[in-house]
């Protein structure tokens, strides 16, 4: 069985789902996104990934994506998907087919939903600062836009030095966040997280660690990570990943007990409401 691809309405084979080689999201990544997990083919936290790309849409000034068809898009490639016991979602968002340059065309928007398997994260991560700051004042800072061409060189950049996430400071100097995760970090035995003026995305599993496990949103000078007491990321295919490494500098415990309570508080929230 080939899962299907979602494009524009039509479920469509994977070799025969295209889109314009005009598209505005291809040409200067005019578009926004999200990434959704689904467990056993049942999908975690939809409507606050559709209400985030909702606003992503609007802090861009795109219309209004139709969440409602995006989502019947997302059960129906589920619908013929494999029984991944963890999936991956992509929704993808752009102005749709537009001119060579920045100008946005007017032949209507693209939506793609691709779903996938999602392979676990290991069980800790190392992470690697990147020397490249985060632009809290930017337009598209908090926003989840297809530019992501930042996110991508700075993961190389982890990669090619043996982390697994790269972590971003902001023009301020504090801490903000990974290329797909947020971070949070124990200090004087309090969970900390940046707060998003610090220019981080709302991430879902940020959101449902500070209602469920209770943290302070509050920023912090990058350097405090090498002195955490415990670190970790949090994300939607990761959900809480300790963080084991910052550069050469190794955390005194990975898992901590605040970690160790906090996967185990989003493991049995999230096993209780597939949509919290
Ligand atoms: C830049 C960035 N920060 C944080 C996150 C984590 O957000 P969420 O928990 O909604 O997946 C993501 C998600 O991929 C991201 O792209």
């Amino acid at each position: 069985m080939t899962t299907p691809v979602w494009v524009n309405g039509e479920l469509l084979d994977p070799a025969q789902a295209t889109v314009s080689v005009f598209d505005h999201g291809l040409m200067v990544g005019d578009g926004v996104f999200e990434t959704i997990k689904s467990v056993h083919g049942r999908t975690f936290a939809l409507t606050r990934h559709l209400d985030r790309l909702k606003l992503s849409a609007q802090r861009m000034d795109l219309p209004e994506p139709d969440v409602e068809a995006i989502a019947e898009g997302v059960q129906a490639c589920l619908a013929q998907a494999p029984d991944w016991p963890l999936g991956r979602i992509r929704v993808t968002y752009t102005s749709g087919p537009g001119p060579l340059g920045s100008d946005r065309g007017s032949e209507g928007t693209t939506a793609v939903v691709i779903v996938g398997e999602q392979k676990p994260f290991p069980v800790t991560g190392d992470v690697t600062v990147v020397p490249w700051p985060r632009n809290e004042r930017g337009a598209l800072a908090g926003v989840k836009s297809t530019s992501y061409g930042d996110n991508a060189k700075a993961l190389a950049y982890a990669k090619q030095r043996g982390g697994g996430e790269a972590i971003f400071g902001n023009l301020a100097g504090d801490l903000c966040e990974g290329t797909g995760s947020n971070v949070f970090i124990v200090t004087e035995g309090r969970l900390v997280t940046p707060t998003l003026a610090a220019g981080c995305l709302a991430g879902v599993t940020r959101a449902l660690v500070l209602e469920w496990c209770g943290a302070a949103e509050q920023d912090v000078p990058l350097s405090m990570l090498y002195e955490a007491e415990e670190a970790f990321l949090t994300s939607t295919t990761r959900d809480i990943q300790p963080i084991r490494l910052v550069d050469d500098t190794a955390m005194p415990v990975a898992p901590g007990p605040i970690t160790a309570k906090a996967i185990q508080v989003f493991a049995e929230r999230g096993a209780a409401d597939i949509d919290p």
